[in-house]
């Protein structure tokens, strides 16, 4: 190597502020299923610290509060809204009209249209006026739609056709005025038959003066398999005059974890963040759990798990540093190092290289900066997008290359002009 001009950066620290106050600047909400016997120790500081919105995982569900016929148990809920009142968090109410978690008698039982259609109303009525005035939003309906786009055959469904939407959505409206009111589901994240399902329902509900106000995209996703058209179809739904939130967000990986999959899972999350941030009417993300220890997916998916951004012993994971830097936080570079160095010089000019390394870190995305101090002049670049303004020099990852896994390194060329000296910057890792 020429001249053996190696420089390695020190590297540059951030400490970024909490997920909650990155979105707030943002205008968007940043939420986490949560779990309300849980809500002391460390879980309870880390719900508060880092997030705006809670959304009770359970707590909420039919099911849950009215177990038998007439009796009620509203403890859990009771619990999650005054935690999120005392700690300035909204809450996202969850569910009000599923096929699944009802209770027992409800599902079990022989009903008239009309006595289910009152059971539906009465149960609405009597959830959504009990929080009236303290929830922001409810995922009134979930879950309504089979993959390829058809009505799922339910309990409501069956008893009351299609409409059952229109008037559940029309008694969450009376009971509270002020909440906004979701559609909820999975596998609608990207554009497919059940996303158009539900972009078709959602303009009619629309055209039809029904009360809709948001349309919930779970996203329960899997490591690697963000779908591309993620964003295209946020913007869909936003151009019909809903808003859009990613409801219930994780991203499962079969176990172990390792380094590279949380690196891959870290970039993940960046992607659904950043194609929320990206478009205005997403009004922001709910993570579905905040911590391993809190996830539905090692019971249901046996071997796999590792889908939340904090591990089991509540360590933040790449994912949450992915996330922060989505919502515009700086990404904390310990650990990973740039060391720029002249590959070759002639008399006019020379080719040099940055290689960043990292570790016990990883980076999901970089950026390299460092001035010149004798008139050195960027001709062109490879392997990174580099611009020069004055004496300062800005490179940034190109879109195959942001990862550096923990271990790895990854590398970019440069040709420049010189004269007079070559002195050997210090680069600024970002
Ligand atoms: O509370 C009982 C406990 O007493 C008992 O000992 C234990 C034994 O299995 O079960 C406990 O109930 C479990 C409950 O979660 C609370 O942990 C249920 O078995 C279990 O089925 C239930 O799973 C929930 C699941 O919905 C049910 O479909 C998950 O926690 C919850 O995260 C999950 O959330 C759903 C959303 O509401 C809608 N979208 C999909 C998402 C994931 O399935």
């Amino acid at each position: 190597m020429l001249g053996a001009l190696l420089v390695t950066a020190p590297a540059a620290h951030a400490a970024d502020a909490p997920l909650r106050d990155l979105a707030a600047a943002k205008g968007k909400v940043m939420g986490t299923a949560v779990t309300g016997s849980k809500l002391t120790g460390t879980y309870g500081e880390i719900a508060a610290r880092e997030f705006n919105a809670l959304t009770p995982g359970n707590a909420m569900k039919w099911g849950s509060v009215e177990p038998t016929r007439g009796s009620f148990d509203w403890a859990e809920a009771d619990r999650i809204v005054d935690f999120a009142e005392a700690n300035g968090q909204q809450v996202r109410g969850h569910t009000l009209v599923w096929h699944s978690q009802n209770p027992g008698w409800l599902t079990n039982g022989t009903w008239t249209s009309a006595q289910l259609s009152q059971l539906m109303n009465d149960h609405i009525a009597l959830e959504v006026g009990r929080y009236k005035g303290r929830l922001a939003t409810w995922d009134v309906v979930n879950e309504p739609f089979n993959e390829d786009g058809t009505y799922r055959q339910t309990l409501w469904y069956n008893g009351l056709g299609a409409d059952y939407i229109a008037q559940a959505l029309t008694a969450a409206r009376a009971a509270d005025p002020a909440a906004k009111l979701y559609i909820n589901d999975y596998n609608v994240e990207g554009v497919n038959a059940k996303s158009t399902a539900l972009y078709n329902l959602v303009k009619s509900l629309k055209e039809r003066g029904v009360p809709i106000d948001g349309v919930g995209l779970q996203a329960h996703l899997i490591v690697g398999q963000v779908p591309s058209t993620l964003q295209q179809n946020i913007q869909r739904f936003a151009d019909l005059g809903v808003d859009v939130a990613i409801t219930e967000l994780d991203i499962r990986m079969q176990l172990p974890s390792d380094s590279a999959k949380l690196t891959q899972q870290a970039a993940d999350y960046k992607a659904v963040v950043g194609a929320c941030v990206a478009v205005a009417r997403c009004v922001g993300v709910t993570v579905w759990g905040f911590t391993d220890s809190d996830s539905w997916i090692p019971d249901t998916f046996p071997g796999q798990g590792a889908a939340t951004p904090y591990d089991e012993n509540y360590a933040p994971k790449p994912a949450y540093e992915a996330i922060a830097q989505a919502l515009g936080g700086s990404q904390s570079t310990e650990g990973c190092t740039a060391t720029y160095s002249v590959t070759s010089q002639w008399s006019t000019g020379f080719t040099g290289q940055v290689r960043i390394a990292c570790s016990g870190a990883a980076l999901s995305s970089w950026k390299a900066d460092w001035t010149y101090g004798a008139g050195q002049r960027i001709t062109q670049a490879w392997n990174a997008t580099c611009a020069q303004t004055g004496t300062a020099v800005s490179c940034s990852n190109a879109s195959y290359n942001g990862t550096v896994p923990d271990g790895g390194s990854v590398t970019f060329g440069f040709n420049a002009s010189w004269s007079g000296s070559n002195p050997v910057p210090v680069v600024t890792l970002g």
